[in-house]
């Protein structure tokens, strides 16, 4: 029996906006069900009301289409009261019935004050895990797996155990991409860029689109840590902020600072890249990426729309919807993603170019 169950991983106080997002999913797919989301837990978990159903939908669906959650791992019934003494025999079990043959044994918990107290907990039971599955015949660590086993667990006592597509999934445990800021970055805010870069690119794409001589224009760039990203690929930004940038850049002579207004300001070439991170409503920045698109001012373009408060997905989905308008409905490329170093926010990436597929609102 295929896994049923659908395990979403969420930056804690987003599991409302995932339980939203696979109840989209789930309803385009035709398979019903509900969603248990406890605010604030770090996970949501939707329950089919027909297992083969829910089986269906977790082969079916797209990780890169999906905005908030950070990992999606099938997985079956909570395996709950494991013994003190012996919690490995109950995992094993359930692991044998998922299969024999894994990439990788991830043993994870939620994203939360009371996970990390967990994570401290459970560490020692990877080796006798790692060795109860060996002796079961489960193999963990074959390179050519096409799944991966996952252990979650939500208690010291309780754990889901589940499969993730290695080609279809988050390839970090917990969806966490560890990156680390280096000391000449000159914000934080440097770390989000690199992650979308790595979210939305792959190694070839990186290595052609952001390549030494490519130009970008960053509007926001204040301080300077997106710009900064772009000059150790050896890309020639102009950097558009009243606000002060770093000195260091513009020494390198790879950086333009132009005093604008980030609404208004146009390039005077097109350029392969436009990158924002400028603090304003979601739906200005939203329209604006994708007249910059549409214009041909740029070709690729990553933004970071910040979040209101309330109705984040609804204005996520509204976001979508004025790119769609503004770019004719088709012929485009759009991935969202709240990213690990997004905050209240979600960083985009949108291009012309076709890439898999062309897209269009209803693909994107
Ligand atoms: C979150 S910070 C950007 C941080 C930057 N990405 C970094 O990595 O250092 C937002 C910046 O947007 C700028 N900003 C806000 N509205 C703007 C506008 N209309 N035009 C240009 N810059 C704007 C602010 O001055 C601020 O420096």
């Amino acid at each position: 029996m295929k896994p049923a169950r659908l395990l979403l991983y969420a930056r804690a106080g987003f599991e409302r906006e995932c339980a939203q997002e696979i109840t989209a999913q789930a309803q385009q797919m035709g398979v019903e069900g509900f969603v248990k989301a406890r605010p604030d837990s770090g996970f949501a978990l939707f329950q089919p009301h027909q297992e083969e159903m829910g089986a269906e939908l977790g082969q079916h669906l797209e990780f890169r289409r999906l905005v908030f959650p950070r990992q999606v791992v099938r997985t079956g019934e909570l395996v709950s009261d494991l013994p003190e003494g012996d919690r490995v025999t109950p995992i094993v079990a359930a692991a044998r019935a998922l299969g024999r043959r894994f990439s990788a044994l991830w043993l994870e918990t939620p994203d939360t004050n009371d996970g990390k107290a967990l994570a401290s907990l459970i560490r020692p039971l990877t080796a006798h895990l790692e060795k109860g599955l060996r002796k079961a015949g489960v193999v963990i660590d074959d390179a050519a797996a096409e799944q991966r086993l996952h252990v979650f667990f939500v208690g010291g006592r309780a754990c889901y155990v589940g499969v993730s597509d290695v080609a279809n999934s988050a390839p970090w445990p917990m969806g966490i991409p560890r990156l680390r800021l280096p000391r000449a970055a000159p914000s934080r805010s440097a770390l989000k860029l690199a992650e979308a870069i790595m979210a939305f690119l792959d190694e070839r794409e990186r290595a052609e689109r952001l390549a030494p001589g490519t130009t970008a224009v960053d509007l926001g760039a204040a301080p300077g840590g997106w710009t900064w990203q772009l000059v150790q690929r050896g890309v020639m930004v102009t950097a558009v902020d009243n606000g002060a940038l770093d000195p260091a850049l513009l020494e390198t002579g790879q950086v333009k600072h132009r005093r604008d207004d980030g609404f208004h300001y146009r390039p005077s070439d097109p350029v392969d890249w436009m990158v924002c991170d400028m603090v304003e409503s979601p739906s200005r920045v939203a329209r604006l990426a994708a007249r910059w698109i549409a214009e041909g001012w740029c070709r690729e373009s990553i933004f970071n729309l910040k979040l209101p408060m309330k109705k984040r997905w609804e204005e996520v989905e509204r976001c979508r919807d004025l790119i769609d308008e503004q770019l004719g409905g088709a012929g485009y490329y759009l991935r969202m993603k709240q990213l690990y170093h997004d905050r209240e926010e979600v960083t985009a990436y949108l291009s012309r170019r076709s890439r898999q597929a062309p897209s269009s609102r209803k693909e994107a």
